[in-house]
C-alpha cells in the first residue's frame, strides 16, 4: 500500500516540502506520497480525522494552523507543548503526536552548516512570533548562555522570555549589538512578497567581527540583512538549511529512518530555483 504524507496549511502551494519530502521518501525506497494538503480553518479538524486511519504516516502543520491542530491531536511530544506550536504529526496506530522540529531544525543547520554552536554563546532573536518561539526553547535546550528577544511589540518578546525562563531575557535591540555571538532575523522582514521586502530588522554595523549573523527567510537568499552581513565580511546563514533539517527530522519521526539530508537540500534548492524561473 503506498502510505500517504503531506503539509497541511493555508495556503500552501508555494512550499518546498512536496519537494525535497518526495525525493526523500524516493531516494531511501519507501513507498510513500507527499501531498499538498491546502486546507482553510475551517476544513482542519476534518483533515486532522483523517490522519488516523492506517494509510496515513502523518503530516506537516505549517501557517497558519501550527497553534490550531493542538486540541485536535492526542498527545505531544518534544517541546511542543512549551512552545505552544506543532509542525509535524505523526500517526501511531490511529493515536495522533505532535512534535516541533522548527528549532531543532534550526539549531542542527546552525550546527550542521554554519558549524557553530550555541552552548555557552550569546544569541539575540529578532522578532518574537511563532519561529522565534521554536528558536529561543531549542536555543535554551542546546544550552545557549543567552537568549535575549528583541521584537517591534515589546510585550510578546517579554512573554516569550518568561515563557523559556532563564537564560532568556527580553531586550531592546537599539541599545547595541556588540555583545552577542549570533543575531537571528525571526521576523518576515525583508521576505519577498512581504510589507518590507527591502527593510532589515536589525543594523549589522555595531555587530563584532566575529559575529554569525543568521535569517530564517530563504526568499531571497541574499536577503538585505545577510548582504549587509556579508558586505561587511561577516560570517552568514540563510533560512534554507532551517528548513530542510526541519523536515528531515520530521522525516525521521515519521520512518524512523535516517534522513538524506543532502538529497533533500539538492531537491530544495532545485525546487527553489525553479520557482524563481516560473515567477
Ligand atoms: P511567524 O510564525 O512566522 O514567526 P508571526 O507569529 O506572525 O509569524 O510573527 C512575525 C514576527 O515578525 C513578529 O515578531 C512580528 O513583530 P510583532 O510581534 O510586533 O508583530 C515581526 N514583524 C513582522 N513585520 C514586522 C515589521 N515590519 N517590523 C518589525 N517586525 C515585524
Amino acid at each position: 500500500m503506498t502510505r500517504r504524507a503531506g503539509i497541511i496549511g493555508h495556503p500552501v502551494a508555494h512550499s518546498l516540502s512536496p519537494a525535497f519530502q518526495s525525493a526523500a521518501f524516493a531516494h531511501c525506497g519507501l513507498d510513500v506520497a507527499y501531498e499538498r494538503w491546502d486546507t482553510p480553518s475551517e476544513a482542519l479538524a476534518g483533515r486532522i480525522v483523517n490522519l488516523r486511519s492506517a494509510e496515513y504516516l502523518g503530516a506537516n502543520v505549517t501557517i497558519p494552523h501550527k497553534e490550531a491542530v493542538i486540541p485536535l491531536i492526542d498527545e505531544l511530544g518534544g517541546q511542543s507543548a512549551r512552545v505552544r506550536a506543532v509542525n509535524t504529526i505523526v500517526n501511531r496506530n490511529g493515536r495522533l503526536f505532535g512534535f516541533n522540529t522548527d528549532g531543532p531544525g534550526f539549531v542542527a543547520a546552525l550546527k550542521n552548516e554554519a558549524r557553530w554552536d550555541p552552548a555557552g554563546r550569546s544569541v539575540l532573536l529578532v522578532g518574537a512570533g511563532g519561529a522565534a518561539r521554536g528558536i529561543a526553547f531549542a536555543l535554551a535546550e542546546a544550552k545557549a548562555a543567552t537568549i535575549a528577544i528583541s521584537n517591534r511589540t515589546p510585550a510578546r518578546a517579554a512573554r516569550l522570555a518568561g515563557d523559556v525562563g532563564a537564560p532568556a531575557i527580553a531586550v531592546d535591540a537599539g541599545a547595541g549589538l556588540s555583545g552577542y555571538d549570533c543575531v537571528v532575523n525571526c521576523t518576515s522582514v525583508g521576505m519577498e512578497g512581504s510589507a518590507a521586502p527591502q527593510a532589515v530588522s536589525f543594523d549589522v554595523s555595531n555587530l563584532r567581527e566575529d559575529a554569525l549573523v543568521v535569517d530564517i527567510v530563504y526568499v531571497p537568499e541574499a536577503t538585505p540583512v545577510l548582504a549587509a552581513a556579508r558586505a561587511r565580511g561577516l560570517k552568514t546563514l540563510g533560512g534554507l538549511p532551517m528548513l530542510v533539517y526541519q523536515g528531515a527530522l520530521s522525516f525521521e519521526l515519521w520512518t524512523g529512518v535516517g534522513a538524506p539530508v543532502d538529497v533533500m537540500f539538492e531537491a530544495a534548492r532545485k525546487a527553489l530555483s525553479e520557482r524563481g524561473r516560473a515567477s
